[in-house]
Formats: structure tokens, C-alpha cells, sequence
């Protein structure tokens, strides 16, 4: 269909809209039969109706507006303390609702920037530490503010070298940020070691916990063994943790979570140089999805501790078995050990984006790892009757690469 670039002189009815969006939709990802290898997290049917109804009811709501929208106000301080219990938040710790891992990652780094600005005047040139794993929303964020990233080797199993971390501080750094998990590779990094270092040089520790930060907590509740990723951790300062991940909430929302309440906020904004006198706030947003946070909310209550056991319980299960039957497969490693449900595998000496090539041309989104060369995999709920035929058909794909037959095929499609 032509794209259409002026609003249509008269409007159509939702009807026909209604089927031109459906018809439009049928050459997207089909993510429900879980053919995805990132993107989407998504629980069940009954929880996708509820997260539409909960939206809808405050699809009008400013979430800038807690003052007269007391509602949206009360549900923000629940999903945040509820998340913060999560952490092991001390008492007086304090968080912000945010759109997504980039702004609560985002705010975290301002905070760290304001802090330091405060508390090291003598920094001119500030700058933050990270494993070479680290998100780019680090990056993002260093680059709106004027920070610089030092970005170095990871160790031995693709997480943080702590060593190399420590010899990297310079007299600039202000903090060290770490993964828990990391995305590509699904790695946590030490963070009791790092956040020792960060109380030892007064640093400044970010976790970023985004995707491991709600359901990690059930993993671990299940008698797995997940390391230490939160503020339990001595020197961790803050962390990120989505909701609209392993929360199973609707797009956009994330927390971020401060030790004290005194250093969230260093992420405060305030202006008043303008016609309509103070406008302060926490957020890099200005007006926010009241939606977002009524679904975050309604999302919460309805899954209970109960029923997130059961999505972390699902999403381990199916890594498992994914895990399983791909190093059944000859020459495939697992880089590393992924503790939770995410991780990247690969075969010594094989270009793996001929293997995606393939998968794609099987339906398959099937995205690559740079360092190592490797196909990254979360595995979350919807995935779990979909792992037979993702590994009978990696191993064809696989093979077919190995044999050097489908190469040109998959090289047509990946230049
Ligand atoms: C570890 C990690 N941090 C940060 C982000 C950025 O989050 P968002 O895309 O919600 O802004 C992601 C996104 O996948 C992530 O996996």
C-alpha cells in the first residue's frame, strides 16, 4: 500500500481503520507464536486484557498531573515501593517512574553528574567506567550530558573485570556502571566487588537491571543460583529496573531506584526563568502516560508474587531447554553463564549472521552478537512451545552453513 503523507481531508470510520491496521500488521514479527529472539515480553491473553483495560482508563490522564490526578499519584508510589521490595532498598531509599530502560538510565547518570558536581567540584572532565557489555543507553545519556564513557575489556566469562574496572579510574571518574543482566549475552556482572570498589573511591555504582530487575527476584526465589545484583550490594547508588520487560507491563515503564532518598534528588530538575513561575521534575519527560502507570499498577496486583513466579518459573524452563538443545547441537557454546533468562550462543569460527540469514528466511528474527560473533536469545513465557521448532531449525541452518550449501542465500539476504 502507498504510504499516505497528508491527513485525509475527511475522516474514515474505525471500522475500516480498524481492518486496514490489521492488514497492514500481517507482515510484522509474529511474536505471539514466539518466533522472536528479542523485543517483546509477554505473559498471557487474560494479562494482555487487563494491561489494555487498565491503559484505557487512563489513556487521558497526565501522569505530570499527581497534584489533581491523585489516583495515578497513589498507583505510582505502590508499583515503586513494590518494585523497590524487590531490591533490597534499604529504608529511605527513594525512585522515579520512568518510559523505559533509557530514561531510568538516564536520570541514574544525571543524578550521578549533579552528585558529583556537588561533591568533587574539582572534576572538570567527569566520567563513568563500564565493562564493554554495558547498554548504550550509558552511552546516550553520557553524550546528552557531557560525560565521557570508558569503555573496557570484559573478563574471562564476558562479564565486568573487576581489575581492569579498578585500574581504569582515573581522578575524572565519577562512577562505574554494571549489567545485571547484560543484554546481549545475558551475563551479571560482580556487583558486590564492583559496588566494594565504589565505596572504597567514593564512585558513584549504576546497576543496570533493566531487564533482570523484577523477575530476577523470582528466579532466585526458586532456588536458583542468581548473584547479588541490588542494593543488598554495599556502594550501589542506583538501579534500573523495567517494568515493560520482566514486569510484563504495557510500554512505556521503568523504575529507577536511588539508595537515599538525598541522592534521588540530584535527578530533580527545576526551572523558574519563564511566564508560568517553578516547574520541576523528576523525569526527563514532561507529560506522561497516565495509562502507563495504571497498567504498571494493575499489572502488579493481578500476576501477585504468585503468578510472577510462574512467568520466571516458564521463561527458566524454556531457557533451559533452549540451552539444552543447543549445545546438543556439534560446535554450539553458550558464551558464559547466564544466570537468568537471557544469553547468546555461537560456533567457534562460524560467521553466525549466515545462520541468522537463514532463520530469518525460516520466519525466524534471529539477532546477532558482535563480540563474540553469536545469535542472542531471551527466552520469556510466550517462547516456551516454540523451542522444538527454533532447534530443529537452527540446527538444520546450522549445518547448511557448515556444509557451505545455503551460504549464498543467506549472504544475499544479510548484505
Ligand atoms: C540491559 C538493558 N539496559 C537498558 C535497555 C534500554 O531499555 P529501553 O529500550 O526500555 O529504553 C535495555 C533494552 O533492551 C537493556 O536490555
Amino acid at each position: 500500500m502507498e504510504e499516505r503523507h497528508e491527513i485525509p481531508e475527511r475522516g474514515r470510520g474505525w471500522g475500516e481503520l480498524k481492518e486496514e491496521m490489521a492488514a497492514m500488521r500481517g507482515d510484522d514479527l509474529d511474536w505471539r507464536s514466539g518466533r522472536h529472539g528479542a523485543y517483546v515480553w509477554y505473559a498471557n491473553d487474560d494479562l494482555e486484557h487487563v494491561l489494555q483495560e487498565a491503559f484505557g482508563m487512563y489513556l487521558v490522564e497526565n501522569g505530570l498531573g499527581v497534584r489533581v490526578f491523585h489516583s495515578i499519584g497513589g498507583m505510582e508510589r505502590e508499583v515503586l515501593a513494590m518494585v523497590r521490595s524487590l531490591l533490597s532498598a534499604p529504608d529511605g531509599a527513594a525512585s522515579i517512574f520512568t518510559s523505559g530502560g533509557t530514561e531510568s538510565i538516564f536520570q541514574a547518570i544525571y543524578a550521578a553528574r549533579e552528585w558529583a558536581r556537588a561533591t568533587k567540584p574539582q572534576i572538570t572532565e567527569p566520567e563513568f567506567v563500564a565493562p564493554h557489555s554495558a547498554h548504550p543507553a550509558l552511552n546516550k545519556a553520557a553524550y546528552l550530558l557531557g560525560l565521557n564513557v570508558q569503555r573496557v575489556p570484559v573478563g574471562d566469562g564476558y562479564g565486568a573485570d573487576v581489575e581492569t574496572i579498578r585500574a581504569a579510574i582515573t581522578p575524572n571518574t565519577i562512577g562505574i556502571y554494571a549489567s545485571a543482566p547484560s543484554y546481549s549475552l545475558g551475563i551479571v556482572d560482580n556487583i558486590p566487588a564492583l559496588g566494594g570498589i565504589a565505596a572504597e573511591t567514593d564512585l558513584w555504582l549504576h546497576v543496570d537491571a533493566c531487564v533482570g530487575g523484577v523477575l530476577g527476584y523470582f528466579v532466585r526465589r526458586s532456588g536458583r543460583e542468581v548473584p547479588i545484583y541490588d542494593f543488598a550490594a554495599e556502594g550501589v547508588a542506583s538501579i534500573s529496573a523495567d517494568l515493560h520487560k520482566s514486569g510484563f507491563a504495557a510500554k512505556p515503564a521503568s523504575t529507577v531506584h536511588f539508595r537515599t532518598h538525598e541522592l534521588r534528588q540530584y535527578a530533580a530538575f527545576a526551572f523558574d526563568d519563564w511566564p508560568h513561575g517553578m516547574y520541576g521534575s523528576l523525569t526527563f519527560t514532561g507529560t506522561r502516560p497516565g495509562g502507563a502507570i495504571a497498567a504498571a499498577w494493575a499489572a502488579l496486583n493481578y500476576l501477585g508474587k504468585d503468578g510472577y513466579q510462574g512467568l520466571a518459573d516458564t521463561s527458566m524452563r524454556t531457557r533451559d531447554r533452549m540451552i539444552e538443545g543447543l549445545t546438543a547441537i556439534p560446535g554450539v557454546e553458550v558464551f558464559g553463564n547466564p544466570p537468568l533468562y537471557g544469553f547468546a550462543y555461537g560456533v567457534e569460527g562460524m560467521d553466525m549472521r549466515k545462520v541468522s540469514a537463514l532463520m530469518t528466511a525460516r520466519d525466524w528474527h534471529c539477532p546477532n552478537t558482535v563480540q563474540p560473533p553469536g545469535i542472542h536469545f531471551m527466552a520469556t513465557p510466550v517462547h516456551e512451545g516454540a523451542v522444538n521448532a527454533y532447534l530443529a531449525d537452527v540446527r538444520e541452518c546450522i549445518e547448511e552453513v557448515r556444509a557451505g550449501s545455503g551460504v549464498a542465500a543467506a549472504e544475499a539476504r544479510y548484505n
